[in-house]
């Protein structure tokens, strides 16, 4: 299987104690006949569930468990292992494994491999339904999701304990499937589907005076559209970043940032820059009001209660939706508390988008601040696509891939 996207890729394979660890065998069966290279590596407990040899004579290679291979003081080198691997798998993963590698904690191989790998990591939890719902699991896999890692969730379905419920280990079939649609992706961005484009994406958000010392400004961190701006470069496009006032740092060479304050300022800068672009992407949580006079001495307290006359501010994406010309592609988003799918429709036609990206605050871990993020994508043309809560950089790789298979199209 030559051409399988799996074909040459190193995989680790972590399996710890719990008894979906036979579904292992499976998994080690596909991605073995997919053409990967697979290295178990497992937990002492793992070894109670399934044997070593087992998968050692399926993976083609010596199964590992432990720091020191032998009495002569030779060791499995965890860093070597994480440098060697393109992906770590870890499946089954049990809730005490979880809590570990989101605590950092490192007490045998597999959490020493975890914390030295540099590749992806796709973790799949298994256990029963009340420890997979406790709030302490929860909070583990989120926290395991912000450092950049994938989980992959349990499924629906009878348990060892009898009890019906969600957390069985999803299927080998479908794990295998997720391991090849990010390799599918790696593989695009790596083409550069975004070779040569020119990307310009607002993100942040803006603050508009009030007096020398107040301003009416939103909890956006710009973390999103920082994350689409490196997503977007990392597949080879010319990003020019527009950004209110944000805390973050820019990395890749192909990312120009030009930092703005107002509504007003990141309309001019984006005007600016537009009619050169391939794609716009509007991250920006851009102020919808402002005062109608700055004034330009600090506003003393009254006696009474004071209302502020506002005005509305530009619309940055409705605007350049009326300059749009054929062949360039713009994305939205919205961020809604109710009626959220006919909100971002309405948004999505009003402003001439070609694609919004809706997320709701009602969603646990999604939107401001958070370093995860739960979306739908909808399309001019009618399409719509969910995906689970992930950390914003995976969901960034989503959406640019989402929008070079449109414009490629
Ligand atoms: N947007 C913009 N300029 C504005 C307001 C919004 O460019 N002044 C963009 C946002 O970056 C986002 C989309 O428009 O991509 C939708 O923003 P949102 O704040 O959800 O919508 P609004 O049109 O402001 O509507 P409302 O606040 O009433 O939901």
């Amino acid at each position: 299987m030559k051409n399988h996207v799996l074909h040459g890729k190193k995989i680790i394979l972590g399996v710890c104690g719990s008894i979906a660890a036979y579904k292992s065998a499976y998994l080690v069966r596909l991605l073995v006949k997919a053409g990967a290279e697979v290295q178990v590596v497992m937990t002492t407990s793992a070894i109670d569930f399934i044997s070593p040899l087992t998968l050692a004579t399926l993976s083609k290679k010596p199964v590992l468990h432990q720091y020191v291979k032998n009495s002569a003081g030779e060791w499995n080198n965890h860093v070597a292992l994480g440098l060697w691997a393109d992906l770590v798998l870890i499946a089954p993963a049990t809730a005490h494994t979880i809590a570990k590698l989101a605590n950092g904690l490192c007490d045998n191989l597999l959490s020493a491999v975890y914390l030295s790998a540099r590749c992806p990591v796709f973790i799949a939890p298994a256990m029963d339904l009340d420890m997979y719902q406790h709030g302490s699991t929860r909070h583990n896999l989120q926290r395991l999701q912000s450092y950049g890692n994938t989980i992959i969730a349990a499924e629906w379905g009878e348990l060892a304990s009898g009890l019906e419920g969600q957390g069985r280990l999803a299927e080998p079939e479908e794990i295998a499937q997720r391991l090849e649609k990010h390799f599918q992706q790696e593989e695009e961005g790596q083409k550069g589907t975004f070779q040569g484009k020119k990307v310009l994406i607002t993100a942040g958000p803006t603050y508009e005076d009030i007096d020398p010392v107040r301003f009416i400004g939103n909890h956006s961190t710009g973390k999103m559209g920082f994350a689409l701006a490196e997503a977007a470069a990392e597949a080879g496009a010319e990003i020019t970043l527009v950004c209110g006032p944000v805390h973050l740092q820019t990395q890749h060479p192909r990312i120009r940032r030009i930092n703005v304050r107002t509504a007003e300022e990141m309309y001019e800068q984006c005007r600016l820059h537009f009619t050169s672009q391939d794609v716009a992407i509007f991250a920006a949580a851009v102020a919808d009001y402002k005062p109608a006079q700055v004034s330009s001495q600090k506003i003393k307290k009254k006696e009474t209660e004071m209302a502020l006359p506002l005005t509305k501010t530009v619309d940055v994406a409705l605007s350049l939706g009326k300059e749009k010309k054929a062949g360039q592609f713009t994305v939205g988003f919205a961020l809604e508390t109710e009626h959220e799918q006919q909100y971002a429709l309405d948004k999505l036609r009003k402003k001439q988008l070609d694609m919004i990206v809706l997320n709701s605050l009602n969603d646990e871990g999604a939107g401001f601040g958070h370093d995860t993020n739960k979306i739908m994508l909808f399309g001019k043309d009618g399409s719509q696509q969910e995906f689970p809560l992930k950390s914003k950089q995976e969901l960034a790789k989503d959406i640019i891939a989402q929008i070079s298979l449109k414009i490629n199209a």
